[in-house]
């Protein structure tokens, strides 16, 4: 809580300069009378950033430096096109039409199109069959993928920032695109937070996005099933998400976190205000949130708030695809409860009669701590009052030549669909990942529009897998012994 608090203070504190975040027409008032004054000024202040950023480049711009983002508008009039992506691991077959662009196809027409930068946020990676100590044709694509990646490096600015490596974690990757060319920091989150560096995102040319539960490993890309969203000519949020990896930059040669982080870090686009965006036409409210809260710079919309803020805007239903679901702080010594979005599900099931339906996911790693949790949630179910809450295992099924991948053969996805608002994010869904893990979402609200396409088109992708043999129902029987099951997958 102190944090928020922090945060609300500097919010107080930020100068008249960085109304591009304030509502209301006394503000926007306000806003062009500065927009007038400091036009004359904008030459001086520019040439002044300028200076600083060249005899002071270890340092953040200081939070008193007037903002160079005077000029973000409140919408964007880009031509924004936007696309679900998926992996489908290797000999899954659904029952349906519902596809989408493979992220493998999409990372290579990402790294085609790129002309002056690529920027990707990482948390480990293992790109070749080297890294897993395996010998399969399916690591393919990732490793023409870390191919490309090194080309590209060697010819335009390739920034990576990764969680800081454990000694077991491979390097090999990392080393190859230095040697290549690209710039790379480590970030560490164990130092900083606890926690690690759990995003996935790319932002290309300061101008297209990428961003999903694939880590930048070959079996996101043919073993596992991930799912995230790519925005291509998408300047206004690309700009956005390009604040949070500079976050991510700074302290990958930090030793500390900012606090309050500069006004160059900060963002007008939160859920209470978010950025109006054209994607593929339909008018769309959009804003990136993030974890954990001491990374959120002023004005930026925690991940936990944001997921919370989506349950509880839900009119009919909430649909949720994550890996883990505990109401816990998965990580913590002593144990500690963590209901907060527990709590939430239960509280529109109960007073809205929103329909909750959790698919989460079952393999070898599975911790079976998550099963007495989720038959709890799944036993609120009473036709007769109305309570509606259901959850689904799913399985990923493998052949004994896919048994000895190692880590494999699971649903990552990491999102949610309701009514009206797609949220596609990179976290597991443990309180950890709220209060120190770094992680990033997509929130995307087409609730004004008659035609919500990527609002529909998640919630297809979410029916696919729920109507799917690969997941079952749970039973909130003890009896199940789904936790044994899973063990054995
Ligand atoms: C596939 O779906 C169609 C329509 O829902 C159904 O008629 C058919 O039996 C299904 N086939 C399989 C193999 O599940
Ligand atoms: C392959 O992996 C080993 C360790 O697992 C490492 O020492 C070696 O450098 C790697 N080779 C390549 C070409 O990356
Ligand atoms: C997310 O959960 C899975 C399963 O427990 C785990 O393998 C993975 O490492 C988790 N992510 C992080 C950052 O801990
Ligand atoms: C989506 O947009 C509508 C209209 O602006 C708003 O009322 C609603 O609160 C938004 N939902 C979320 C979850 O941001
Ligand atoms: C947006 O348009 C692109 C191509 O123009 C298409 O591939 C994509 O599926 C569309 N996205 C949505 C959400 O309809």
């Amino acid at each position: 809580m102190t944090t928020r608090m922090n945060s609300d203070v500097a919010y107080e504190k930020m100068s008249d300069v960085d109304l591009g975040r304030g509502d209301g027409l006394a503000k926007s008032q306000m806003y062009f009378r500065c927009l007038l004054l400091f036009t004359s000024l904008t030459t001086v202040l520019l040439a002044l950033l300028f200076l600083q950023a060249l005899f002071m480049p270890g340092l953040p711009p200081s939070s008193e430096s007037p903002s160079p983002r005077l000029s973000l508008p409140r919408s964007c009039s880009d031509q924004c096109k936007v696309s679900l992506v998926e992996s489908i691991p290797e000999g899954l077959k659904f029952n349906s039409s519902v596809t989408h662009p493979s992220i493998y196809d999409t990372w290579l027409k990402l790294i085609r199109e790129a002309r002056s930068s690529l920027d990707i946020a990482s948390f480990y990676w293992t790109m070749t069959n080297n890294d897993t100590k395996t010998d399969v044709p399916s690591a393919k694509p990732g490793e023409d993928v870390l191919q490309e990646l090194g080309k590209l490096s060697g010819t335009l600015a390739v920034r990576i920032a990764v969680n800081t490596p454990t000694a077991s974690q491979p390097q090999e990757n990392i080393q190859f695109l230095r040697n290549s060319g690209a710039e790379v920091r480590t970030v560490n989150m164990k130092a900083l937070t606890t926690g690690v560096l759990h995003t996935k995102f790319w932002v290309v040319d300061k101008k297209h996005i990428y961003i999903g539960s694939a880590n930048m490993d070959w079996r996101s890309l043919t073993q596992v099933k991930e799912l995230g969203a790519v925005v291509y000519d998408c300047g206004c949020l690309a700009e956005d998400l390009g604040k949070i990896f500079e976050a991510y930059w700074y302290l990958g040669q930090s030793k500390t976190i900012p606090s309050p982080w500069p006004s160059e870090y900060a963002t007008p686009y939160n859920k209470d205000s978010p950025m109006k965006v054209p994607l593929n036409g339909t008018d769309s409210r959009v804003y990136f949130s993030s974890s954990p809260p001491p990374l959120c710079a002023d004005g930026r919309t925690q991940d936990l708030q944001s997921i919370l803020s989506v349950i509880d805007d839900a009119q009919q239903f909430v649909y949720i695809a994550v890996m883990n679901y505990l109401p816990t702080m998965e990580f913590s010594h002593p144990k500690r409860y963590w209901a907060d979005i527990d709590t939430q599900l239960r509280r529109v099931a109960y007073e809205r009669k929103v329909r909750v339906r959790l698919l989460i996911s079952c393999w070898g790693s599975t911790s079976p701590i998550m099963f007495p949790f989720l038959r709890s949630l799944a036993s609120v179910q009473d036709t007769k009052r109305s309570l509606d809450i259901q959850v689904k295992i799913f399985t990923v099924p493998a052949t004994p030549k896919q048994k000895e991948i190692p880590y494999a053969r699971v649903n990552h996805n990491k999102y949610m669909v309701t009514d009206k608002v797609a949220y596609i994010g990179t976290s597991n869904w443990s309180g950890d990942y709220f209060v120190n893990t770094a992680g990033s979402a997509l929130v995307v609200n087409q609730s004004q529009s008659a035609d919500t396409t990527l609002q529909q088109q998640l919630q297809a992708v979410f029916e696919r897998d729920w109507d799917s043999a690969y997941s079952s129902l749970l039973s909130h029987h003890a009896d199940d012994h789904r936790e044994d099951i899973c063990h054995n997958v």
